[in-house]
Parts: structure tokens; sequence; C-alpha cells
């Protein structure tokens, strides 16, 4: 099966980060690895535009639970209706503080890829509303097909979003608190493969523009990576994405290091690409996508040191190494799962 549409500037310099790593397993797993690897951008964008067109019909929850993006506790908010942070909303808070008092008078900016609602990422943003008002931070939530193409003029309605989504399970004073803060949020409607090349702004009178390559201070991901058809290029371009003193909180790396587990899956069950059906859900192809987050995961491992504890929940926590270490690795399960699969 071949897979020839060409790889845009961006892809081809991924593409080149994630062959490069698997060049020391040999010429043939490598040859098989970029088969794979332009059959899964190819899955990606026709993924990415389904959510789109499905977005646009107004069912947007086909492929995955469009959830809240809530990474806090029990308790929500205090007595005085202000938000109380505690598990990952608290380790991204303290974080926030922390590139604040370094930031030397650029704009940190947070983005929590695949995020959902991004009801956590509002409630931050109330606690530092002023720092985004006056440009010194920038939150930002990812997500495929929404908000919808319709709304991009203006900014999105969350609260609507919200009490559509949860019907019964919102209260009047979330709804409430969600609609005063939400404007201070920038949503992006992005795979991991465009987010190299988008351009963010702050929230100032005369808005100053930020690429996020090289810029993001917090890049946070939860139940989102594992959706990707390209783990591989997308960690590769996080890795792009994160400024010098950038810290990543990574919830899929957690459960495929410490859990060892895999939790990918398809809902959508296969996709047609130039005349092929693809079987989503076979094993085989199930064991390329694991390759290629392990992959992504070897990428991060070199470039980043990996932090647990377990004060960090179920998200693992990378700070990037002072310098970039060789590739080395001679042996790889990657010759076993490639090459037999
Ligand atoms: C299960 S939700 C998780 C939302 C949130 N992080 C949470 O834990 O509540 C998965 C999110 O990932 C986004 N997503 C799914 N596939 C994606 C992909 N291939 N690239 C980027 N984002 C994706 C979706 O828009 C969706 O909001």
């Amino acid at each position: 099966m071949g897979h020839e549409a060409p790889l845009s500037g961006t892809e081809a310099a991924l593409a080149a980060t994630v062959l490069d790593s698997v060049a020391p397993v040999g010429a043939e797993a490598r040859t098989e690895y970029e088969q794979s690897l332009r059959m899964r951008t190819d899955i990606e964008w026709a993924l990415t535009e389904r959510a789109r067109v499905v977005s646009q019909t107004g069912d947007a929850n086909s492929d995955y639970g469009f959830t809240l993006g809530y990474y806090g506790g029990g308790e929500s908010f205090d007595e005085n209706g202000s938000p109380v942070f505690e598990h990952s909303e608290q380790l991204l808070s303290e974080q926030i503080d922390t590139l604040l008092s370094s930031s030397e008078g650029r704009p940190a900016v947070y983005v929590d890829f695949g995020g959902g609602l991004g009801f956590s990422s509002i409630r931050l943003a109330a606690k530092y509303a002023r720092d985004i008002a006056e440009g010194r931070l920038i939150m930002v939530v990812t997500n495929l097909g929404f908000p919808p193409a319709a709304l991009d003029g203006g900014r999105p309605d969350i609260a609507q979003a919200l009490s559509q989504t949860y019907p019964n399970g919102f209260s009047a004073e979330n709804l409430e608190f969600v609609r005063q803060y939400q404007d201070l949020v920038t949503y992006l409607d992005a795979n991991a493969l465009e987010l190299d090349t988008t351009t963010v702004f702050t929230h100032e009178q005369e808005p100053q523009a930020v690429p996020l390559k090289g810029n993001v201070g917090i890049l946070h991901e939860q139940f989102a990576l594992t959706h990707s058809h390209v783990p591989d290029m997308a960690l590769a371009a996080f890795d792009d994405l994160m400024s010098p003193d950038g810290t990543m909180y990574l919830q899929t790396a957690y459960v495929r290091t410490d859990l060892g587990v895999s939790m990918h899956r398809s809902i959508v069950e296969e996709v047609e690409i130039s005349g092929d059906m693809i079987d989503l859900n076979e094993p085989g192809y199930d064991q390329q996508r694991l390759s290629a987050l392990d992959i992504g995961l070897e990428i991060l491992d070199r470039r980043f040191e990996r932090i647990r504890s377990p004060g960090h929940g179920i998200l693992s926590v990378y700070r990037r190494r002072a310098a970039q270490g060789p590739v080395e690795r001679e042996e790889s399960y990657l010759a076993e799962s490639l090459v037999t699969h």
C-alpha cells in the first residue's frame, strides 16, 4: 500500500527527527517504520478532517468523549466562590507562578493539548486574570473540531457548550463562573502537527503575537495523545514547542511508562485512505501506534529529564536536559514489533 502524498515542510522535519531515532535499528526497520509513519500521517489528517466536519454537523462526540478538562479535586470552590486547586491543577498553578517569576518580559505560554472544554484552564485563568489581561500569560486549550469554524470570528461560548454536554451535571454557580472567565482562554482547533506553525496572541489592548514554537512554558496533556495516530511526531512537535525552561505534564507518558499499558483505541473503526479501507483496531496496526508512542517517548527521554514523584499523580513531568544526548540503541523492541507485523 503506497502513501505518496508529500509531507508538508513541518511534517517532513518532524518525520526526520523520528526516523533518526529509528535509524540505529537498521535500514529494513527504518523503511518499514517510514511506511507506517506516512500511513499514520494520512490517517491523522483523515480523522482531523472528520472531526471538523462532525463538529459542523453538531455531533462533536463521535470519536472520543468531549470532556470537561477538569484536573482538580473534590471541593472545586471555597465558600467565597474562588477555585480551590488540588491535584494537577495545583501542580500547574505552582508552575505558572514559577514561569511568571522568571519570564524576563516574555509572555509565558500554557497549553493544554486536547484539553476538552477546558474547565481547569478557565479556573486557572481566573486566578491569573490580571497577568493574562496585561500580556504576561497566554492560556491555550487545543481540541480537534472545537470550537467549530462558525465561532472562529468570535470567542467560543464554553458555558453554553458545558450546559449542552452536561445538561444535569453542572451547577448554575459553575456556569456563571465559566461565563465570567472563559474569554481569558484561547481555544484552538489543531492537531499536534499544526502547532509548530501556530501563533497565539496576548490579551492586551494591543495584542502581541507569540509563535507557539519555542515559547511554550507549560504543556499539559491528559487522555488526548492516546487518540493520536502519530504520537511519535506529536512528541517530536512537543519538543519543538517547549521553551528552554519549559515543563511538560504528560498523562499518556505516565500510563505507558509507569503502568506499562497502552490506551490506544479507536471508536471510529475504519477510515478510507487512497481507496483502501484501514481497520484502525487491527492488532498489527495497534502495534504500530504503540511503537510510535514508544519512539516518541524515547525522543523525549533524550532531550528531557523525566521526573516522577507521588505528588505528580497520573502525570509524568518532563524538564529539558542541559545537553542533548546521542542516540544510543542497538537492539530494540522495534526490531521485533515492526519487522514481524
Ligand atoms: C477524552 S478528551 C480529554 C479531554 C481532557 N484532557 C480531559 O481529560 O478531560 C480527548 C480530547 O483530545 C482531543 N483529541 C482527540 N484526538 C486528537 C488528536 N489526534 N490530536 C489532537 N487532539 C485530539 C479531542 O478534541 C478531545 O477533546
